[in-house]
């Protein structure tokens, strides 16, 4: 394996297995409107992924069910203006792939045509394996999403790690493979044991991209507003803040509101 560091003008599903064939690591973050994104793709991340998260984070829903189709393809068209590098991937959401492979085809088709993404994501394994053939043979870049899969949180009942028991975790190593097999460029780990996404990722040779899943994978994702500390009554182990922009924010509006009320703002150079 080798270490050395190749430059990528653009990120493709090729260059992201080429990166996990040289033991290069993919950072992945999610975004979901053009000022961020502009900001992010500046920074060099390698792919934004337009998670259906923003039915959390934008819409302040309790769960990702019930942000639609076109919803996603508006924060995806947003996203897809800003960027110049990254690669855009978008998840297929609740209702609009699961138990029929031709509505699959269409949602995805739907994605690719309105918003000018690269590729999208949809969750789960050999139950929605015709979904994702369908999609692959139209040539749209598929990545697999296991472990735990928000869509289905009224099944599990409980944000929880997943796949801690063998029979679980049996099932998951086997849906990695499957997914492989299909054509996935890549799948994303969500909360599963380290051990088990490590054993994961060295079995197939598509890039594991974890989130709540350890070290041993080929890459990490964190969903932007709680790296940046915006969600700060969101505290899962898995999560590493960079910033505490809940608390800048807050001063800042404080500030703001202060000086607009004394009077302060603005001043003789703030006007015309
Ligand atoms: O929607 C999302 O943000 C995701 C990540 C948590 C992987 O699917």
């Amino acid at each position: 394996m080798s270490t050395a560091k190749k430059e990528y003008k653009r990120i493709t599903t090729k260059s992201l297995v080429e990166m996990k064939k040289n033991g290069e690591k993919i950072a992945m973050l999610t975004a979901y409107d053009y000022t961020m994104a502009k900001i992010v793709d500046h920074a060099g991340i390698d792919i934004i992924l337009v998670g259906d998260s923003a039915s959390n984070v934008m819409a302040g829903h309790e769960t990702t069910l019930p942000i639609t189709l076109d919803q996603m393809i508006y924060h995806a068209s947003s996203v897809v203006r800003a960027i110049e590098r990254c690669l855009v991937l978008v998840d297929l959401p609740f209702g609009s792939y699961q138990g029929n492979s031709r509505k699959a085809l269409d949602s995805a088709i739907r994605i690719m045509k309105e918003s000018g993404a690269h590729a999208v994501k949809l969750e789960g394994g050999e139950e929605i394996a015709e979904s994702i053939s369908r999609i692959l043979t139209s040539g749209i870049p598929v990545m697999g999403h296991l472990g735990l899969t928000p869509q289905s949180i009224y099944k599990f009942g409980t944000y929880t790690v997943r796949a801690k028991k063998e029979d679980e975790a049996k099932q998951l190593k086997k849906d990695a493979k499957l997914l492989e097999k299909l054509g996935c460029f890549g799948l994303v780990l969500e909360k599963v044991p380290a051990k088990l996404a490590k054993e994961v990722a060295e079995s197939i040779n598509i890039p594991v991209i974890g989130i709540g899943a350890g070290n041993g994978v080929d890459g990490q994702v964190l969903v932007i507003h709680d790296m940046l500390g915006m969600t700060h009554e969101f505290n899962p182990r898995f999560l590493r803040r960079y910033l505490d922009l809940y608390t800048e924010m807050n001063g800042a509006f404080k500030s703001y509101i202060t000086d607009v009320k004394s009077g302060d703002f603005p001043n003789e150079k703030e006007q015309y």
